[in-house]
């Protein structure tokens, strides 16, 4: 899919999409360029899905009616039309799964996204009860992916997530972790067991996911879905009203939500960033990180030696 800059303005949520990615709506004579929606294979399969996803922890936590769904359909739109297919979500957050659910089944577009639930319970009973339940939330009979959540009952689970795959109800499976303290026990799993994907933090402000993690992860030939990409929010908080410094340009970067998704996607073991997004304007900015240049190793040095620098 190629976008050009008028086409993220048309498309997203107007000017304030337009003001988001840097661009004036005045501006729109400026020739334009171009770009290609950066997309990374699943190892075990060679499917190609766009680098950057969607998160749904807290933000999609809704009444299942009402005016609070109306900005997360809107989001949910700008970031299948800008191209964006994959979506996080899991039981434990709360009306997440049921709110994606129903906007998804409104919209209509189920078939062209890649939607990821998790299990975290313990007891293989339960852990099926909560399967069920996530079918019937998200109005989907397959997975395209089903993980572990925080290493709850993984093994137990894993057993179950392999037959849910032999019989065609999830296409791909993994395990995620946002803890650095479960690091060790996440990475003996990874050395032992075969999985198509993981997930886990990564970002400026916790790299210590590329210490083990992310280079077992590329030699395992398991796909990874980086969470936790803003630090929540903080790392905005972080740069505050400074402005992008002018190197940010080189990466074709025009956002602070940029820089942040760049320096993971820049990371050549990652597959995919799922910040959490409720909003459409931040869906057109962070869809903005999947298209254009993409930092290098020399680069990626820079932009931590920057943001350690105002830390
Ligand atoms: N163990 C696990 O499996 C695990 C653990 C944690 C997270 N996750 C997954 O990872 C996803 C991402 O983590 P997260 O949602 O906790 O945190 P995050 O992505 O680091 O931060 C999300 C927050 O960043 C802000 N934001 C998003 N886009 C922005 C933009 N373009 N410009 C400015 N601000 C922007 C929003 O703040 P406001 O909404 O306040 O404006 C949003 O709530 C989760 O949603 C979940 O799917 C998985």
């Amino acid at each position: 899919m190629t976008l050009s800059r008028r086409d993220l303005v048309r498309i997203g949520a107007g000017a304030s999409a337009a003001v988001a990615l840097g661009v004036r709506p005045g501006l729109a004579r400026r020739p334009t360029r171009p770009f290609e929606l950066i997309t990374r294979p699943v190892p075990s399969s060679g499917e190609e899905i766009p680098v950057v996803g969607i998160g749904t922890a807290r933000r999609y936590d809704v009444a299942a009616s009402g005016a609070e769904l109306d900005p997360l359909r809107e989001t949910l739109a700008t970031f299948r039309k800008l191209g964006g297919t994959l979506i996080d979500t899991a039981p434990s957050y709360g009306n997440a799964e049921v709110v994606v659910g129903d906007l998804v089944s409104e919209l209509g577009f189920r078939d062209d996204l890649f939607i990821a639930t998790k299990v975290r319970k313990e007891g293989r009973d339960e852990g099926n009860a909560e399967i069920a339940s996530s079918f019937e939330r998200l109005q989907t009979d397959r997975f395209d992916l089903l993980q572990v959540h925080n290493l709850v009952g993984i093994d137990t689970q894993l057993a179950t997530l392999r037959e849910l795959k032999d019989a065609g109800r999830v296409r791909y499976i993994g395990m995620s972790t946002s803890s650095g303290r479960q690091y060790e026990a996440f990475a003996d799993v990874m050395r032992r067991e075969d999985m198509d994907f993981i997930q886990v933090n990564y970002s400026l402000a916790a790299r210590d996911s590329a210490d083990v993690i992310l280079p077992l992860a590329a030699d395992r030939g398991m796909a990874v879905l980086a969470n936790v990409p803003f630090g929540r929010g903080r790392l905005f908080d972080a740069v505050g009203e400074r402005p992008l410094p002018d190197w940010a340009g080189e990466f074709d970067c025009e956002s602070w939500g940029q820089f942040f998704l760049k320096y993971i996607v820049g990371h050549p073991a990652v597959t995919c960033v799922i910040p959490g997004t409720a909003k459409p304007h931040y869906a057109a900015d962070n869809m903005g990180a999947a298209m254009g240049r993409l930092p290098d190793a020399a680069m990626r040095r820079k932009m931590e030696e920057y943001f350690d620098s105002l830390t």
